[in-house]
């Protein structure tokens, strides 16, 4: 679609001019710009809301204050960074990406559009955010709050996880980005959206874009933009064996790919049998304690986790391990945990996990 240079000139002065009064400029990588926070805060951004990221973000810059010290970080400790965060490989991308420029770009974060998507787990928009939000290089961006926007104030037809669409939202984005303050631009279409233009509580009353917005005058802002096709989520279960010796628990680290990848975790089995199976082998005892099944929900398919766990008065040999480790469960070591790991470890610390079966 070709905007009419007024239209989209009135676009972007409406929502430079918002941002003047109500976009957010002291975020923690907002103060003291660099392309290095501002992409690590853009990664932790692509799944999380700004609440959540606030406090991760503080501690991963304090951890790892610059590009050089993340690259040189051990890697279960990035995870350890990342444990609640979801969506792991987001922090091994930053790792590898770390790496990368310390070794091929004397540890500066790469300035053209080019390098930068070539890096791990950083595609177009990401690369545009943080060139253009660090820089003030002129790049248009469109994560899911800029295509929320524009799917409604265009009414743009179809779901945008069909390459058609995102092609036509990128035609528009490129078309609307203007020469001129692109930083508050594009912060504000991402506020825009993550705020007045959220997918169920939207505030078109307090919109710029409002008198303008066609699913807005048609009333039919709630169904812009349009779902991906509803789909059954599959269901999934497993069994997993904590084995237990005074205040540790046994955990194996993830091979680097999968759901949780480089995380440490519980001995998992597709089946009970397997388990009993595993007990045997390794010359354990059979009288594990079963506690509450619980399940834990994915983007694509849910997982019904089934705990086991079978307490030890000798703790066997195994420390040395490459792949195993005692995790304390005061949690005082720094590896990364999957979320349904760490509940697993409060409520067994806790000792208030319910016997189904003794
Ligand atoms: N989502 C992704 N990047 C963001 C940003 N910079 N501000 C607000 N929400 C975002």
């Amino acid at each position: 679609m070709k905007l009419d240079d007024n239209d989209a000139s009135w676009f972007s002065q409406q929502v430079v001019d918002w941002y003047q009064l109500h976009g957010r400029k002291t975020l923690p990588w907002q103060l003291n710009k660099t392309p290095y926070k501002v992409w690590v805060s853009e990664v932790m951004l692509q799944q999380t809301q700004v609440v959540t990221v606030i406090p991760y973000f503080e501690k991963f810059m304090a951890s790892f204050p610059d590009i050089i010290a993340l690259a040189n970080a051990d890697e279960d400790v990035v995870l350890h960074h990342w444990t609640g965060l979801g969506y792991y490989a987001r922090a091994r991308n930053l790792h590898k990406t770390a790496k990368i420029v310390r070794d091929q770009y004397q540890g500066i974060f790469p300035t053209s559009l080019e390098q930068v998507v070539a890096l791990p787990g950083i595609g177009r928009s990401t690369a545009g955010a943080v060139l253009s939000l660090s820089l003030g290089q002129h790049h248009p961006i469109l994560d899911g709050n800029v295509k929320r926007v524009l799917a409604r104030y265009f009414m743009v037809e179809g779901w945008y996880g069909v390459k058609k669409v995102e092609n036509q939202l990128w035609q528009l984005t490129e078309q609307l980005t203007p020469k001129e303050n692109v930083t508050e631009f594009n912060q504000a279409m991402m506020d825009l959206g993550a705020s007045l233009c959220s997918r169920s509580k939207f505030s078109c009353e307090l919109c710029p874009l409002q008198a303008r917005c066609k699913a807005h005058n048609a009333g039919v802002v709630k169904q812009f933009p349009h779902s991906k096709p509803k789909k059954a989520v599959p269901k999934k279960e497993c069994y997993q064996l904590i084995i237990q010796c005074d205040d540790q628990v046994l955990m194996e680290k993830r091979p680097n790919s999968g759901i949780w990848g480089g995380l440490f975790s519980f001995f998992e089995f597709a089946q009970k049998a397997q388990l009993e199976a595993f007990l045997v082998q390794q010359g354990l005892a059979l009288n594990t304690l079963e506690i509450e099944p619980f399940t834990h929900v994915f983007s694509h398919f849910e997982l019904t986790i089934k705990p086991y766990v079978l307490k030890l008065h000798n703790m066997p040999d195994v420390v040395n391990e490459r792949q195993l480790v005692w995790y304390p469960l005061d949690q005082s070591i720094e590896v990364g945990l999957a979320a349904p790991t760490k509940k697993l470890v409060k409520q067994i610390s806790t000792m208030v996990y319910t016997s189904v079966k003794s």
